[in-house]
């Protein structure tokens, strides 16, 4: 191996992420990025999009909860590795911000990428293909900054490109310092920059917070490299939705809006049915296999993934949980952390909670709890049910109202059911227990102790049968309401009469 080969040829380019702001607009306790669109964090989308555009580093930048925003890239590792996180322990600025990211991006004071790409964390519209478009035109010109811009209606807000007659970017104003005449200008900076790594990491070293806020804008190095004749880049795009930058509750409500539809969209291309999608939520991790239909109301989030051919009634909430193929989940269901294999029934009413198995072809009807329990192959539990902490084999008949006493008051036991099981009505099984191959137990009964295979299980006290009762309850009671004590009467004379026959037992 020669020198050469073991020095590694320098990054085209890194990747900045600045999510350490609070975000005061938002009045929250929880830092802004951590805020879900679609599902996820704002950090996640804006990571993510970092991580595909770079061949080298990623950094984000966290102060506020910057434990939590870390706690959760942990968390995602795998999808966004490698990955630095560095603290700006003090929120200065947008230009104090990126910074911080000099130790890993610039150690020794050498670059290890010729380009860095800087985001907003508060961007989760915008789209890789703007991104590639925006580095592109960086490339092409030959700019030390290339910036994104766009045009809107309503400018309020965001920093103000100023432009040359000639079209040349010079400066970025914010909101705050610009004068009338530069807030009507409707070009705004969207947080989205190229910038070369060598002149970047001088250039935030001049910066002064000389402005209304005191902050080290990270906007003020357009105008530095403008000052020392370096030529800077404005591409502006048309798509402004993707552009927008999230400062309010009113803000992320609309990027919710757009993101869903974004959602939605993928999955209507990619095949699925929806008969009204303006009511159907999914989130930004689900999938969802073709031909599957889902009526109005549903709400698909977390991990979930569903099969094909499958149909999801209305009102429906599938949360973390792997459905499979050709099912079919009634109306109204809860689903948590539960898996259903292909041709299973769920519901209406039905709610499975985590750890909950159904296995292929098996029924959960109506008012049916499953937790941590698995539902062998082709059983049935149709009706008012809760199964908890047990193994249930193949082909058992839950009956309706069934329950698994699985918790003394200290800890949970488990029931096992197998093979060929029939469990009857209002049954209850106090765990630990065992129901062995193809038994029988008698509606009502109350299992404590182990069954045998095969067997027939009572358990319920035997039935009496007392011929004319009815009857003679019946002629007690109208010759009792005639001896009804007369207005004045005292209550004993009421009570006392003699020659009553005595009440029927
Ligand atoms: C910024 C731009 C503005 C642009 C707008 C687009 C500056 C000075 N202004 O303004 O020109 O039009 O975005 O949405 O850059 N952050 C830190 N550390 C800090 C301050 C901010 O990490 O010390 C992060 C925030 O978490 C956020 C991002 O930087 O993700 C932008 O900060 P924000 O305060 O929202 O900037 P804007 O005022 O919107
Ligand atoms: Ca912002």
């Amino acid at each position: 191996m020669t020198t050469s080969d073991t020095q590694k040829p320098m990054k085209r380019i890194s990747a900045i992420v600045m999510a350490a702001g609070l975000g005061k607009r938002m009045r929250s306790k929880t830092a802004k990025v951590l805020h879900p669109v679609a599902g996820r964090p704002m950090v996640w989308y804006m990571t993510s999009l970092a991580r595909r555009m770079s061949d080298g580093h990623v950094v984000v930048v966290v102060g506020h909860q910057g434990e939590q925003v870390k706690a959760f890239l942990d968390q995602e590792k795998k999808a966004l590795e490698p990955l630095d996180i560095v603290v700006q322990a003090k929120q200065l600025g947008t230009g104090h911000a990126v910074q911080q990211a000099k130790s890993v991006l610039m150690p020794k004071a050498k670059p290890v990428s010729e380009l860095c790409l800087i985001l907003n964390g508060d961007t989760p519209l915008l789209t890789q293909a703007t991104v590639e478009q925006l580095i592109a035109q960086h490339q092409h010109t030959q700019a030390v900054v290339t910036i994104l811009t766009t045009e809107l209606d309503n400018p309020q807000g965001y920093g103000r490109v100023m432009r040359r007659p000639t079209g040349q970017v010079v400066r970025v104003v914010e909101e705050k310092d610009a004068s009338s005449e530069e807030k009507a200008n409707q070009e705004v900076n969207v947080g989205t920059y190229v910038v070369q790594s060598a002149f970047l990491f001088k250039a935030l070293d001049m910066l002064k917070p000389n402005n209304a806020q005191g902050e080290y804008y990270l906007t003020d190095i357009i105008g530095l490299a403008v000052t020392q004749g370096l030529r800077v880049g404005g591409m502006k795009t048309a798509d402004s939705a993707e552009c927008f930058g999230v400062n309010s509750r009113e803000h992320l409500a609309f990027v919710e809006q757009v993101m869903r539809q974004r959602i939605r969209s993928r999955w209507l291309l990619a095949g699925v049915t929806m008969l009204d999608p303006n009511t159907t939520f999914i989130a930004d991790n689900v999938e969802i296999g073709q031909d599957t239909v889902l009526y109005p109301g549903v709400t698909i989030e977390g991990t979930t993934k569903i099969g094909s051919e499958t149909v999801v009634r209305s009102n429906s909430r599938l949360t973390n949980s792997v459905v499979g193929d050709g099912v079919v989940i009634e109306d109204s269901s809860i689903l948590d952390g539960a898996v259903v294999e292909a041709g299973a029934t769920i519901g209406p009413f039905a709610r499975l909670r985590p750890g909950a198995v159904v296995r292929t072809k098996a029924k959960v009807g109506n008012f049916v709890e499953l937790k941590n329990v698995e539902l062998g192959e082709g059983s049935k539990a149709n009706h008012l049910a809760y199964l908890g902490d047990a193994t249930i084999g193949k082909h058992v008949n839950i009956g309706a109202g069934t329950i698994t006493c699985n918790y003394d008051g200290f800890r949970k036991e488990r029931t096992v059911i197998e093979d060929g099981v029939f469990i009857g009505s209002d049954s209850q099984l106090v765990a630990p227990v065992t129901i062995g191959e193809g038994a029988v137990i008698a509606a009502g009964s109350t299992v404590t102790k182990d069954v045998p295979a095969d067997a027939l299980t009572l358990s319920r006290t035997e039935q009496v049968n007392r011929e004319g009762w009815a009857s003679r309850r019946r002629a007690w009671n109208a010759n009792e309401s005639t001896k009804a004590p007369k207005k004045g009467a005292t209550k004993s004379q009421g009570l006392t009469s003699k020659g009553s026959k005595k009440k029927p037992r």
